[in-house]
């Protein structure tokens, strides 16, 4: 069953960046003259506008940091499609988890596309945007992921590592995908996944990793080398560079 022209996007922003080694909260450093987090919003905003879609969307900020968040959009181009701003917890799932709390005051449909989108992947593209959306409202997708086939060989290296860790195995490149965000789910599901995940305390890395927990078949779409999530200095510089070849 195909849902509706709505989605709903959770943007957790509430981390505190430590690997970025600054005063300054990553989410408004600049990339190219415009902040991080004034991209990813834009670039929502932009794939809503082109595709006539109505765009609910949930920022998941620091505790105690509301009201200066609510004074940083206000006035901004994208501030439209703010519906909420709340606080996130101290893992990235307590986050996601307040943010799905809140998609409750909007009685979304249990089909309709949820994703959940890091703040700090501000590179993100409107054509990776629409391939998740079409997948969750088309391809009859419960829970999708964006992903880009690995371009390194990994190993697999044994639990106990120490200074040389030992090596287990390699696994086929051909089967390893990078996945990033958007992670998307139909709002049934995602709403069984976190009531379910808080209930037993069980914390996962990603969020489609709660719902393969739970016996869910998880697809990844097609997103984008580009679209890196800022953690580290260098991530400004990769991430200026990108941008030249994006125009
Ligand atoms: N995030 C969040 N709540 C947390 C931790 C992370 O909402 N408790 C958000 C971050 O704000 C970011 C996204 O999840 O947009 C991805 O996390 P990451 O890049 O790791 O950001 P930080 O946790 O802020 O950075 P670090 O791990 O270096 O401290
Ligand atoms: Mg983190």
């Amino acid at each position: 069953m195909s849902c509706s022209r709505k989605l709903y996007v959770i943007f957790p922003a509430a981390g505190s960046g430590s690997r970025m080694h600054s005063d300054k909260n990553k989410l408004l450093m600049e990339v190219d003259g415009i902040a991080v987090i004034d991209r990813t919003l834009s670039a929502f905003k932009k794939f809503a506008d082109e595709k006539d879609i109505d765009l609910y969307c949930v920022l998941v900020v620091s505790p105690g940091k509301i009201a200066e968040w609510e004074e940083y959009l206000d006035g901004k181009d994208y501030s439209s499609i703010i519906c909420a701003i709340t606080e996130g917890g101290d893992t990235r799932t307590k986050s996601v988890g307040n943010g799905v709390a809140v998609l409750e005051d909007y009685s979304p449909d249990d089909n309709d596309a949820v994703f959940i989108h890091d703040a700090a992947r501000c590179l993100i593209d409107t054509d990776s945007i629409s391939r998740c959306f079409d997948a969750i409202c088309n391809d009859d997708i419960c829970v999708c992921v964006s992903g880009v086939k690995t371009k390194n060989t990994i190993k697999m290296v044994k639990a106990d590592t120490d200074e040389s860790p030992l090596v287990e195995s390699t696994p086929d490149r051909n089967l390893l995908y990078e996945v990033q965000t958007p992670q998307c789910f139909k709002y049934g599901v995602l709403t069984e996944c976190y009531f379910e995940a808080s209930a037993e305390g069980y914390e996962a890395t990603d969020d489609t990793a709660l719902a393969e927990h739970y016996g869910y078949d998880v697809r990844i779409v097609e997103g984008s080398y580009a679209n890196i999530k800022i953690t580290t200095p260098e991530d400004i510089a990769i991430a200026e560079a990108l941008l030249k070849n994006m125009h």
